[in-house]
């Protein structure tokens, strides 16, 4: 914050040259029902841009409260998350939801599909707050099914779906906008072993394509897609650890264990 190379930081924050994509730091999530909980008890962590990041640990342990930090879904009690340069607990909460809609994209575990909305409806709908033309949203969300094997489902409800392809639908709708940040909750908690190989497919292509991700899952051979994996404990950050050779091809190409 020197005087003579202080610009305007919307402007600076959101340079291309800025390597890091996610900086959390001393984070604190305190809930108070009752008893104060305390979901997220000092986290520091940062994920560079591009980098493909697993987080492990027990039912509990604060993974998903970590993920809606990030994610612009909640706000620490303490401490900082910045996200593509931005600290995300200084935005109001319009400026909070833009960031969202357009440079994270977020998958959870149970889909979050809109009941009543077609599966092409939910993949377009988070384009109708970009101001996206109606014939251009179709098109665009119908091109985003097909690359999760669902053209043939686009008007479908999500109760005439399967997990699987709910689940590829919420994929579908997560990547409509083109993130840079892919955030997704045990994404294959739910769903078949084909669906789960399909969403590490694409998940490999994103990170392929440059994309940041974060992944949380229970599933150890899941997290090994990944290079490293964050392992949570009671609210705190246990360890970082490095996978040596991330599993990069697809979990169906793969013998079985
Ligand atoms: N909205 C909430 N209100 C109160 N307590 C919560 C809330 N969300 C999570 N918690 C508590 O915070 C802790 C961490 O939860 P969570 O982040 O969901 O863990 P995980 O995803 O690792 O299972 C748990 O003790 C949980 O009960
Ligand atoms: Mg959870």
């Amino acid at each position: 914050m020197v005087g003579s190379i202080v610009t305007d930081s919307t402007t600076t924050a959101t340079a291309p040259s800025d390597e890091t994509a996610v900086s959390v730091q001393q984070v604190r999530k305190t809930y108070r029902v009752g008893q104060p909980v305390h979901a997220l008890d000092g986290i520091s962590f940062e994920l560079p841009r591009g980098s493909y990041t697993a987080v492990m640990g027990p039912s509990g342990s604060g993974k998903s409260t970590l993920m809606n930090l990030i994610g612009c879904l909640d706000t620490p009690t303490d401490g900082t998350v910045v996200v593509n340069g931005r600290d995300v607990t200084s935005l109001s909460d319009r400026e909070r939801t833009r960031l969202r809609g357009e440079e994270i994209g977020f998958v959870f575990q149970t889909f979050n599909l809109m009941p009543r909305l077609s599966a092409l409806q939910n993949v377009a709908l988070p384009m109708v707050a970009r101001d996206v033309a109606r014939d251009q949203r179709t098109e665009r969300a119908q091109t985003l099914l097909d690359r999760v094997g669902l053209a043939d489902r686009a008007d479908h409800l999500p109760n005439e779906l399967s997990g699987g392809q709910r689940q590829r639908v919420a994929i579908a709708r997560a990547l409509v906008n083109d993130p840079t940040l892919l955030l997704a909750d045990e994404p294959t908690g739910n769903v078949d072993t084909e669906t789960g190989a399909t969403i590490m497919d694409r998940f490999a292509d994103l990170h392929a394509a440059g994309n940041t991700l974060l992944v949380v899952t229970h599933e150890r051979r899941i997290a090994e897609h990944a290079d490293r994996i964050l392992h949570l404990l009671d609210g705190r950050l246990e360890r970082i650890e490095t996978v040596e050779s991330p599993r990069r091809t697809p979990v169906d190409d793969r013998e079985v264990d």
